[in-house]
């Protein structure tokens, strides 16, 4: 069985350099059974020698040049980055970003050679339609990838109102909507490579029914990332599915 993705957004969080430090280091263990990547802000990327992965939360859809305030994936990868997160819902609704951007960025993280994480998600006035709309977002953020490039993507599902909101999406919702995006990827590519993970109020309690009911192959941790018990927790819950 492949290893469960756990990924942590710390997105604009903590305020000083020294609250970033302890929390690397308050997370700083080897996980046998996972793979965890840390995705803080990017001036923190540099900050510690770290036993997981690393990944940003964001990049340019530029490879380099007069693009003033932007990050180039290429520059991310010279530090050591091995993901990207791309096309959060708060990218989306506080910088505009389309599924036309959010494409050109994963193609260009992908040159890089970045592996994008792709997030989806409905918003709650969307939720009887939600098959229209995460089929949209995939087909059009995809647009133009190879089937080897898929298998370097994760998609995350979050639902934009279970984001940060304490009521994290059920687990037999999460379980058909798995499905579902299962069925989209699969109607473009040979998608069992393809990783699905959720993302949206996880915490200690919630975090392995994902994983062992819902199906999922991990999971993108918002809040929850930024206390070392509550995350650690987390990682050892999913670890214990893995130790069966
Ligand atoms: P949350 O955030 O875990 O705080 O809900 C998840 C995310 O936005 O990626």
């Amino acid at each position: 069985m492949r290893k469960p993705l756990i990924v942590a957004n710390w997105k604009m969080n903590p305020l000083t350099f020294k609250k970033a430090e302890e929390l690397f280091k308050g997370i700083n263990k080897e996980f046998k059974k996972a793979e965890v990547v840390i995705c803080p802000p990017f001036i923190y990327l540099l900050s510690s020698k770290t036993k997981f992965s690393l990944g940003a939360q964001n990049c340019s859809c530029e490879k380099e040049g007069a693009f003033s305030g932007e990050i180039s994936p290429y520059q991310l990868k010279n530090i050591g980055c091995k993901y990207v997160i791309l096309g959060h819902s708060e990218r989306r609704k506080y910088f505009n970003e389309t599924n036309e951007i959010i494409g050109r960025k994963i193609k260009k993280g992908l040159e890089a050679g970045l592996k994008p994480i792709l997030c989806i998600g409905e918003a709650l006035k969307e939720k009887n339609h939600i098959a229209d709309v995460l089929k949209k977002q995939i087909k059009q953020s995809l647009k133009g990838v190879s089937q080897k490039d898929a298998e370097k993507i994760s998609i995350a599902y979050e639902p934009v109102w279970a984001i940060g909101s304490g009521s994290s999406c059920p687990i037999e919702q999460a379980k058909s909507t798995a499905l579902l995006i299962r069925k989209i990827l699969s109607e473009l590519y040979n998608a069992r490579k393809i990783r699905i993970l959720y993302g949206g109020s996880v915490n200690s309690k919630n975090a392995s029914l994902y994983i062992e009911k819902a199906g999922m192959d991990g999971l993108l941790i918002g809040g929850a990332s930024l206390n070392p018990k509550e995350f650690l927790k987390i990682i050892k819950n999913i670890s214990k599915l893995y130790s069966l």
